[in-house]
């Protein structure tokens, strides 16, 4: 679909300010609506015509993935024993707080009175906590990463990845690409800039990120409820395999290198005339920010020889499916019959609820580490090449037993 572009956004505002719901985009009052907008009205929006859907997608890790900081969005221990992060150095120390006002995080150099603090204010929370958080703060209009991190594995306050343990650091920037990735919209020039539109930005991966700005379609279709066609959004299901995948490759293909002006790619487009996505060989390790999922899926077999394998063959973008092994496993079966797989005759009847641990079992993703004072952490993930793998297997083998109870597969089993 051609970029749309879109009138005006006070019909969506006033649907939004009718609902009475918050609205991330800011105030309005001093933002040039037609350029700057961009036409987004938030998820929020779309619930008083696809409420069951909203209702549902709400629940995602995309939807969750950045937000303002609350009581539930953040779910760390304020208690001052969990709080303080201690490090290699006995003089410093970072202590995460919940005041009145808000959630802060402060470095604490030194003892008692002749210490040295720095406090800054938690503004925005990234990462649905699945694996954990990293938090960001305003300075003007700049935004900036905080130093300590949330490690949902462990359940605890860690150094930030790529933090070094034992340093204090709150002038790391957050470029455009972080946010890209993590939110639907911020207005900003320059992907070497830390620099946002403060009162203008839409958080989480939203509705709007994969069906395209919606103030047009929401008017539109406020305006002709008896009419039947729907002109101003995209249904991406619609959209060829390879431009399918661009939507979701924008973010789960590594970081590349972009070519336009940042938040520029708009659904159904080509990412290609965006994006130089990394050489893929460089792309074979497991990373939650390098590989991901693309990379490695076109080299399975899978990929290469069925014919239109996108990523919602398997992934309903709308719903959270995490951990459902037995439905991602029917997934499977729209093309394999369990019966050819290698290991069925001497697998149990528990197979067919989960081809996943074997063929696409969990690793270390060795490039987010997180430093803590005795060691590194570092997070798992699923692998999307689909393969063989023979000494997993044998190891996972006896959690398949044809008749009595099973325990799934558990962490250290990998
Ligand atoms: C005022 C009501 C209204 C609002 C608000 C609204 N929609 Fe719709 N939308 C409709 C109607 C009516 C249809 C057509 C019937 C259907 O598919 O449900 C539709 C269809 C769609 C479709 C399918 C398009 C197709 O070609 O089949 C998508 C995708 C969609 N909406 C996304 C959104 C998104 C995203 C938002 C929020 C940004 C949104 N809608 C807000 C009324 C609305
Ligand atoms: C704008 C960036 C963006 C786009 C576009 C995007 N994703 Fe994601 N996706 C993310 C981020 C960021 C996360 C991690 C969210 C978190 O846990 O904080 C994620 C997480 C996921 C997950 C893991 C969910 C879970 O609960 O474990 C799946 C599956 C997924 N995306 C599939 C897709 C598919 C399929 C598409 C295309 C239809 C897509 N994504 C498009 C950014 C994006
Ligand atoms: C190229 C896209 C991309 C960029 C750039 C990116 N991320 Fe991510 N990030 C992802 C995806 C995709 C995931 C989820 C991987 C998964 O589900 O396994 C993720 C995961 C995360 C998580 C863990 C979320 C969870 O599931 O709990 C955090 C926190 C995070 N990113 C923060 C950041 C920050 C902060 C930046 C910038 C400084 C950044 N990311 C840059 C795509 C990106
Ligand atoms: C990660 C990307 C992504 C996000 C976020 C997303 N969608 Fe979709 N949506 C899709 C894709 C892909 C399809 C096509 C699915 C298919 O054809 O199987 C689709 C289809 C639809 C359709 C039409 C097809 C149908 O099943 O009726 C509607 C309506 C829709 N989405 C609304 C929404 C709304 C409302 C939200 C937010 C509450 C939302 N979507 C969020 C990717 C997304
Ligand atoms: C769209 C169809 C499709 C889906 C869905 C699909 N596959 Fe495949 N898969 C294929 C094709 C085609 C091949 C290559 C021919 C063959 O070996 O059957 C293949 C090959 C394989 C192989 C052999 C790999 C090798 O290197 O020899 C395994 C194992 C496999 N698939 C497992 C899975 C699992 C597990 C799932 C679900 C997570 C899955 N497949 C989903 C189509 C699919
Ligand atoms: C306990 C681990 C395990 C489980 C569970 C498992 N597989 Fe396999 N699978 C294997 C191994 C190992 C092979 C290779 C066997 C061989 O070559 O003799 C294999 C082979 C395959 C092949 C390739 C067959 C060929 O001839 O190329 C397919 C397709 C496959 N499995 C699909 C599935 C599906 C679908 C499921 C779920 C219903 C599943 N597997 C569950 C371990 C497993
Ligand atoms: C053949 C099926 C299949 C395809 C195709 C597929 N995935 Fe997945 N994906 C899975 C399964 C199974 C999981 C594990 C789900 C779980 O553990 O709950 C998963 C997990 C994920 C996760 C969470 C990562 C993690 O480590 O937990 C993300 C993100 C994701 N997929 C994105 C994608 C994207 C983007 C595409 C397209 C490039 C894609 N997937 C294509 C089956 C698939």
């Amino acid at each position: 679909m051609a970029r749309v572009v879109f009138r005006s956004i006070l019909l969506g505002l006033a649907a939004v300010l009718a609902l009475g719901v918050p609205f991330n985009l800011g105030d309005a009052g001093d933002v040039d609506g037609e350029t700057r907008s961009q036409g987004y009205i938030g998820a929020q929006a779309c619930a008083e015509c696809h409420r069951d859907r909203f209702e549902a997608f709400r629940r995602t890790a995309h939807h969750l993935t950045s937000r303002f900081p609350d009581p539930e969005s953040i779910p760390g221990s304020f208690s001052p024993d969990h709080a303080v992060v201690r490090t290699r150095n006995p003089n410093l120390r970072f202590e995460i707080t919940d005041e009145e006002d808000g959630f802060y995080q402060t470095a604490i150099i030194g003892k008692g009175d002749g210490s040295y603090r720095r406090t800054e204010r938690i503004d925005i929370v990234t990462g649905s906590g699945k694996i954990g958080q990293t938090y960001l703060f305003w300075q003007g209009d700049r935004l900036f990463q905080l130093p300590i991190s949330y490690f949902t594995q462990q359940q605890r306050w860690i150094n930030s990845p790529g933090y070094p343990d034992g340093e204090v650091n709150f002038t790391r920037g957050v470029v455009p690409r972080c946010l890209e990735c993590h939110a639907t919209y911020f207005e900003t020039d320059s992907y070497a800039s830390n620099a946002y539109e403060k009162e203008h930005f839409v958080l989480g991966v939203s509705c709007e990120r994969c069906h395209g700005p919606g103030a047009e379609h929401a008017a539109y279709q406020r305006a002709h409820p008896d009419v039947e066609d729907v002109p101003h959004i995209l249904h991406p299901g619609r959209l060829d395999p390879p431009r399918l995948i661009d939507l979701c490759a924008q973010c789960h293909s590594g970081v590349g290198a972009p070519s336009q002006r940042p938040f520029s790619f708009r659904p159904g487009e080509s990412l290609s005339d965006y994006l130089e996505l990394d050489a893929h060989e460089e792309l074979n390790r497991i990373g939650v920010h390098s590989t991901n999922q693309l990379p490695r899926l076109t080299k399975s077999k899978c990929f290469q020889q069925s014919s239109a394998m996108t990523c919602i063959t398997c992934h309903n973008p709308h719903a959270l499916e995490r951990g459902n092994l037995a439905l991602f496993s029917r997934r499977c079966a729209t093309c394999h019959e369990t019966h050819a797989c290698g290991m069925a005759a001497e697998l149990g009847e528990t197979m067919q609820s989960n081809c996943i641990d074997c063929h696409m079992p969990r690793k270390k993703d060795l490039e987010t580490g997180f430093e803590t004072a005795e060691n590194f952490q570092f997070p798992t993930m699923r692998d999307h090449f689909i393969a063989i793998y023979p000494e997993i297997s044998r190891r996972l083998a006896p959690r398949f037993p044809h008749s009595e109870k099973t325990t799934p597969p558990q962490e250290g089993d990998y």
